[in-house]
Order: C-alpha cells, then structure tokens, then sequence
C-alpha cells in the first residue's frame, strides 16, 4: 500500500494527484492506452448537465475497471433503514437517547450501524438517514459503498482509518469526513483505537457544500482551505473479498477477486474529505441575544426550496459567551425544521444532564424543547460576565423532512423513555401585580 496519510486542502478544489509519476494522463481524460496499463474510469457526483459550480465528476486510473466482480445477492436485513419506512412512524414526541453500548462481539463498522431515524425519500433523492456505530473490529476482506446517499460520518469515540478508492483519511474526535455517494471504502480503527463509536448521516440529496455567507463577507465559519482530501494510494492485492452494497435500502454483496482500492491516480473535483472541526471560525452575538442557530452552519445541502436545506450540519462549538441582558442558553423553542441532535464532548449549555456524549436527542417539526427546569433557573439569576464554555461540542443534523424514527431505536434498551420529565418541574412565575 502507498499511503502516507498525505492530504491535499480545499473544498471541491479540482485535484490531480498519481501515487505512481504520469499515470495521470496529459491534456485529456481517456486516452487510448493509459500509463502502466490503468484502466480509465470516471466517477460523476451531480447530473452531467448540473450548473458549473455543481458539477461533480473525477477521472480514476486503476488497476482494474469497477465492473469486475460478479453478481449481487441481497444480504439479510439489519439495523439500518431507509426512507419511507414499511411503517412510517413519525412521532411529535421528544426523544432523547444515550450511547449506543460497544457491542460484546467482534464487530465492524458496517455491522455496527443502528439507524435512529430517516426523513424524505431516498428514492427521489431528498431527506437522510440518521445513524449511530459502535464497532470494535477492522473491516479487513470486506469494503462497503453506499449507492443511497454520502455519508457524513461524526466520529465520538475513537479514531477511524477510512480507506478510500481516493486514498487514506484517519478522523477522530472532533473531526468529522464526508465519503460521497458510490465511492467504495473500508474502515478500519486507526494505531490506538479498541472500540469507536460515532454518528452518521446518509444525505440522499444534494451533495454537502459550504453555505453562502451573506453579510458576514468572505471569510468565517468553515473556510475552504481548512478541508482535506487524500492524495492517491493504492494496493495491488489479489484475493477473494466481498464488496457490500446499500442500494435502494437494502444491503447487497458481491464477491471481487482483488481489491477495489487499485486507483493509482484520480483528478476532479469529488472525492472523500475530511475537516476538523475546531478550524470553525465561530462567530456569534458580541451585543444581545442570540443570532438563530444557522451562524454555526459548517456544511448544508441544498434542497428545491431556496433557503429550506435538505439537511443542514450545524455545530455548537467552544466559544465565548458574552450577551448582555440575555437569557443565554438556548431559548425555548418550536422550530419548522426538524431537529437531530448529537454531543461530541463536553457538555451542553441547555441541559444540566442526560444527555451524554454519545447520546442523541430528537425533536420534530414543531415539537418544544429548550432548557430544563434547572439550567432555566440557573441561566435567569446568572451573572452575565464573559464566559468561556471550553469543554462542549454538540451539533445538529436539522431538515427540513419531519424525521421518523425506526422501531430499533424506539424500542432501544438505551432509550430514554422519561426524557420529557426533565421540563415537567418548569413551573409559572406570572404575577400580574408584579412588572
Ligand atoms: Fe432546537
């Protein structure tokens, strides 16, 4: 294998990287024999006919042509689910759960997947599907793509090696890497790591790109520069493997014999990245009140509505917290777009407990939610000098599609059943003959 964990920065910049020098042609895509006997395979992410600034496509020279392998059989069902569900269970209920457990068995990351809820259609390319992972075991003879969507995963707990028909990225906590749609990868923990666990979304839409900036101007939030792509590696392995496939919600497998990460050079301007995300440059209220939670925007996918994302990747990052005059935790709140929510580390400045790293909390189209009981009477009385909340990294994966949540995770052991009781001791302070 030639990878170094060598990355390349930029945001969709168009690479061009070989891991062997000129097996990337000159001056055109397909030649009529490429260098070292690669084969020519062009991988495309958007519609030829996207706009410019979205067409997505990258040339691969490999060893052998994605098409050698053999035909697929559809592999039991599992954990994971696609949408519309069979029973479509969406629930105005707040929801919150904690870590999923490290499983007992040897367990890889595909295996360990547990789908919490999924919105839109995955058919018709809109909406996503929430997952959580725990795993403890390397994919070693198997390889996995996802034909229903790319798949932006949150590592919480340990460090993955991804690898990549693009080449290696290594993500660990506070990180986050985006492997698009189709491209066929491993995962493997990475020096260190016994056990990982983390959350995944599978956007069925457009492709995450980095949100418009307004009046903010040209830099700030996620600057461009700050996401890393991998340089080109490959391996010339021969050998019965299996290559799994979630097509159309369901799992497939097909059996190779060799493996797929033969690309010995690629360029274009798709490709798996990833971003850390204390690279975030926050910015937030220096006045009064809080600006809506858009401001912590690091990635969103667009959907037909202009400014209605089909799923947006907002984070709450460390930060100061200076508003004067102002009720600072989160407010309470009734939202059109429906809310997942995940915690990387730390804690979370509207919940005093229950909901841990690791943990989840759903809340859907117009469902309430805001501070509990306690934080609420902490937060009034509070002195309002300038804070740092240091240890804290939540984030939000936030659609516009009411998210339904799936029977595993309803009737999960580590769901938190009375979650709704942390807002029941919120009693009424009105006196009208007091101002
Ligand atoms: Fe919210």
């Amino acid at each position: 294998m030639t990878s170094d964990l060598q990355y390349q920065s930029g945001f969709r910049n168009h690479f061009a990287t070989e891991a062997l020098p000129g097996a990337l042609p000159e001056g055109q895509n397909s030649p009529q024999r490429c260098a070292y006997g690669l084969y020519a395979e062009q991988y495309t992410g958007s519609a030829f006919t996207a706009p410019r600034h979205q067409n997505l496509r990258s040339w691969l020279y490999r060893i052998r042509p994605s098409v050698l392998q053999s035909a697929y059989r559809p592999l039991p069902e599992r954990n994971v689910a696609t949408s519309p569900l069979a029973r479509p269970a969406a629930d105005p209920n707040q929801m919150r759960w904690d870590p999923l457990p490290i499983p007992d068995g040897p367990t890889d990351f595909v295996d360990g997947l547990l789908t919490i809820a999924v919105n839109g259609d995955a058919g018709a390319q809109t909406g996503c599907g929430v997952h959580v992972y725990a795993c403890n075991r390397d994919m070693t003879e198997r390889f996995f793509y996802d034909a229903d969507g790319e798949l932006l995963i949150v590592p919480q707990l340990g460090t993955l090696r991804l690898r990549t028909e693009f080449g290696d990225l290594e993500v660990a906590n506070g990180e986050i890497a985006v492997v698009p749609r189709g491209i066929k990868f491993q995962v493997r923990l990475a020096e260190g790591t016994d056990a990982a666990r983390g959350y995944v979304c599978e956007n069925y839409g457009s492709p995450l790109e980095l949100p418009g900036l307004g009046p903010i101007g040209a830099n700030g939030l996620a600057n461009p520069r700050d996401f890393l792509s991998p340089v080109a590696a490959y391996e010339d392995v021969q050998g019965d493997v299996e290559l799994v496939a979630k097509f159309s919600g369901r799992f497939w497998a097909t059996r190779l014999d060799h493996s797929p990460l033969d690309v010995v050079a690629w360029h274009g301007n798709v490709a798996p990245y990833k971003y850390d995300l204390a690279r975030f440059n926050t910015i937030n209220t220096v006045s009064f009140d809080h600006p809506d939670p858009s401001i912590f925007t690091v990635l969103t996918s667009a959907s037909d509505t202009p400014g209605m994302a089909n799923l947006d990747f907002v984070i709450f990052p460390p930060r100061w917290m200076v508003a004067e005059g102002t009720f600072r935790p989160p407010y309470f709140h009734r939202n059109l777009m429906s809310e997942f929510m995940g915690l990387i580390h730390g804690e979370y400045d509207a919940k005093a407990e229950g909901f841990l790293p690791g943990g989840a909390s759903l809340h859907n189209c117009m469902s309430p939610h805001g501070p509990d009981a306690e934080t609420f009477e902490k937060a009034s009385h509070a002195e309002l000098t300038p804070q740092y909340q240091g240890d804290t990294l939540a984030f939000m994966f936030e659609s516009r599609y009411v998210y339904h949540p799936t029977e595993a995770a309803l009737e999960a052991d580590f769901r938190q059943r009375d979650y709704v009781d942390v807002w029941s001791t919120l009693r009424s302070h009105f006196d009208p003959n007091q101002a």
